[in-house]
C-alpha cells in the first residue's frame, strides 16, 4: 500500500477555525437557529472537527448518503461504510433549509461550531438498517438508536470553534493530530490500532502481544462514546487499561488514548469504519478479531474480516491484521488459537460476557487464565460499587 500511513483521503482534516474567524463566529452564532447536538451527533461532530472522519468536511449529503449505504463508498468511490447524517425532527424542516447556517450546540447550550445546510432530505430508516446493519431489529442497540433519531437529514459542511468539554481523561484525548506527532516522536514508523469497547483480558492481550512483534507500536484506543446500558463504563475499563499496561506492556511500545465515538454495534460494517478512523490517527494496520463491533447473535464470527473482501484494500491504506477466536489452551498452558495449538475444545477455555458478568455479581473471583488480577481487582471493586 503505497499510501499507508496517511490521512485518508489524502490530507487530514481540520475544521477548527482560527483565531481571527473565531471572534466573528463567536459573535454570529448568538444569531443563528440552534441545533442541539446528542450525544452521538456530539461524537460525530468531534470526529469531523478534529479529523477522525477525514476526508469528511461535514455531515453528508444525499449523494453520498446513498452511496455509502448501498455501495459502501463515498460519492466519488473512496470506501466509506457508515452513513455520517445529522438528524434533526421533522417540526424543524420549515426553519432548517438549504442556504442557512445553523449553530451547533452541546446538551448545555454551549455553541461548538456551524453546519452550512447545503441540503435536507428523507432517509428511509429501514433500508438503513437493512444494509448497513444487516437486521430492522428494534432489540439491536444501533437499529434502536438510529430508529430514535429523526428522519429529516441535513448535509452540509461544518466549522467548529471548539471541541466538546469532555471534562473526563484530559491526559489520553488526544486528536489524530497528536497521535500522529506521538508515533514520529517515539520513531515509530508502523502502528497496530486497537479497538475496544471492554477491559483488556487475555484474549485482547494476546492479540495486541502478537500484532506488536512484527510493528513499531501499539495505539490502544478504546471507544469512549455511547455504549449500550451493559457494558462496562469507560472510566472503570480506563482504569483497566492503565493497570495493565503499567504491569504487562513495555512503556515505550504502546499508546494510550482514547476515541470518542459511539458504538453502533454494525459488526462488519464497523470494522472498516474502525480501520478508516484508525489510518486518520496514523496506524498502519488494525486488529479485528472475533465478531468485531458485534452485538447479540446479529453477525458470525468471522463476518467483520469476509467484509474486508468486498473492498478496495489499496484504497482503505490501513492493513487489517485477522485474528481468529483465541481461548486459553489448557495444553499449552498459554493463549493461543486453533491456528497455533492443536488443543481438544475441552482443552479450550473460554469466558463469556455474560458469564463474567455473573461472576462479578456473584463477587466471585475471575481467573488469571482469562483475565490479568490487576484488571480482575478493578472490576471486582467496581462491581462492589467502589
Ligand atoms: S468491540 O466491539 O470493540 O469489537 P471488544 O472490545 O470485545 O469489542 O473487542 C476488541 C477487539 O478484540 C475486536 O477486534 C474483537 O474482534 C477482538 N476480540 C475480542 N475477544 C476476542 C477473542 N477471544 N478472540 C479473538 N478476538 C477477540
Amino acid at each position: 500500500m503505497s499510501n499507508l500511513g496517511e490521512p485518508y483521503g489524502g490530507t487530514l482534516v481540520d475544521l477548527l477555525v482560527d483565531e481571527e474567524e473565531h471572534v466573528e463566529l463567536g459573535r454570529e452564532v448568538a444569531s443563528l437557529p440552534t441545533i442541539e447536538l446528542d450525544s452521538r451527533h456530539l461524537a460525530d461532530f468531534e470526529l469531523l472537527a478534529n479529523g477522525g472522519f477525514s476526508p469528511l468536511t461535514g455531515f453528508m449529503g444525499e449523494a453520498d448518503y446513498h452511496s455509502v449505504v448501498e455501495n459502501m463508498t463515498l460519492a466519488n468511490g473512496l470506501p466509506w461504510s457508515m452513513p455520517v447524517t445529522l438528524s434533526v425532527e421533522e417540526s424543524r424542516a420549515g426553519e432548517l433549509t438549504p442556504g442557512v447556517r445553523a449553530d451547533l450546540r452541546d446538551d448545555e447550550g454551549f455553541p461548538l461550531g456551524v453546519i452550512d445546510i447545503e441540503e435536507v432530505y428523507r432517509r428511509d430508516k429501514t433500508r438503513l438498517a437493512e444494509q448497513v446493519y444487516r437486521t430492522t431489529d428494534e432489540a439491536h442497540p444501533g437499529v434502536a438508536a438510529l430508529y430514535a433519531s429523526g428522519d429529516l437529514v441535513l448535509g452540509g459542511s461544518v466549522k467548529a470553534l471548539r471541541l466538546p468539554d469532555h471534562g473526563n481523561f484530559p491526559d489520553h484525548r488526544l486528536t489524530p493530530a497528536q497521535t500522529r506527532a506521538a508515533f514520529a516522536e517515539r520513531g515509530w514508523r508502523t502502528v497496530v490500532g486497537f479497538q475496544t469497547r471492554n477491559p483488556i483480558h487475555r484474549a485482547h492481550e494476546y492479540l495486541i502481544k502478537v500484532a506488536l512483534e512484527g510493528v513499531d507500536g501499539a495505539l490502544i484506543h478504546p471507544l469512549v462514546g455511547d455504549t449500550k446500558d451493559d457494558d462496562i463504563p469507560a472510566d472503570v475499563r480506563m482504569q483497566c487499561y492503565q493497570v495493565l499496561l503499567d504491569r504487562y506492556f513495555p512503556e515505550d511500545r504502546v499508546q494510550l488514548s482514547v476515541l470518542p465515538a459511539a458504538m453502533r454495534y454494525a459488526g462488519p460494517r464497523e470494522a472498516i469504519f474502525h480501520a478508516i478512523m484508525r489510518k486518520n490517527y496514523g496506524c498502519t494496520h488494525f486488529i479485528v478479531g472475533r465478531d468485531h463491533a458485534g452485538v447479540g447473535n446479529y453477525y458470525g464470527t468471522y463476518d467483520a474480516q469476509r467484509i474486508f473482501d468486498e473492498i478496495d484494500l489499496d484504497a482503505l491504506g490501513i492493513q487489517p491484521l485477522f485474528f481468529e477466536h483465541a481461548f486459553w489452551c489448557l495444553r499449552s498452558g498459554a493463549m493461543a488459537t486453533t491456528k497455533t495449538s492443536p488443543a481438544t475444545p475441552e482443552e479450550r477455555l473460554f469466558l463469556s460476557g455474560t458469564k463474567v458478568r455473573e461472576m462479578l455479581a456473584n463477587g466471585e473471583d475471575l481467573p488469571v487464565e482469562f483475565t490479568r488480577p490487576e484488571v480482575a481487582a478493578v472490576l471486582m471493586e467496581s462491581a462492589r460499587g467502589g
